[in-house]
């Protein structure tokens, strides 16, 4: 965000920062790793900032907090592009770019309602294997049904009932 001439938002001394994030998808990133701001540390959200390889892009900032391997997957179905920054005495102590799984265990939820992964009895971990990586879509492993992007934002910001 420093382009020389002014800084948008401050630096965070300790924390994560989550960087090039699909413009105006920051509120769904923070609704997926169930972040309401009622933790009580300090939250940044940038949105539509511009940026010279993606046009325009999203920037959160999560001061104290540091994401766990799930989450990074979830960020990575949701913002293709992100690239998590975790920050210790100012600096950036490691960077890395999100990567969509190939194979999704236990996280979404099959849309089909007669899938055996979603029968009670049957505890079996529902498992999706990626078949699209530019549309984002996934494929369950168990009965075929397919998961579209939308299927996938909605399930996991739990609008899916
Ligand atoms: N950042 C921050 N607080 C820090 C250090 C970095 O908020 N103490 C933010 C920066 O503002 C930037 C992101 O973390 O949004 C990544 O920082 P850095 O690697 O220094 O920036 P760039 O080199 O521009 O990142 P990239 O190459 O990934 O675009
Ligand atoms: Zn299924």
């Amino acid at each position: 965000m420093d382009n020389g001439k002014e800084l948008l938002v401050s630096k965070i001394a300790n924390g994560t920062v989550i960087d090039h994030i699909n413009a105006s998808r920051s509120l769904i990133v923070l609704k997926i790793l169930n972040i309401r701001g009622t933790e009580g540390f300090r939250i940044a959200i940038v949105m539509n900032a511009p940026s010279t390889r993606m046009g325009k892009k999203d920037i959160v900032k999560l001061e104290n907090y540091y994401p766990k391997d799930e989450d990074v997957q979830k960020i990575s179905l949701i913002a293709q592009d992100a690239t998590i920054n975790i920050i210790k005495d100012y600096k950036v102590i490691k960077k890395y770019k999100v990567e969509i799984p190939k194979k999704i265990k236990g996280l979404l939820r099959c849309n089909n309602p007669t899938c055996i992964t979603r029968k009670p009895d049957e505890q079996v971990t529902s498992t999706f294997t990626l078949i699209n990586r530019e549309k984002i879509m996934y494929q369950c492993d168990y009965c075929g049904s397919i998961l579209t992007e939308n299927d996938i934002i909605k399930d996991l910001t739990g609008e899916m009932k």
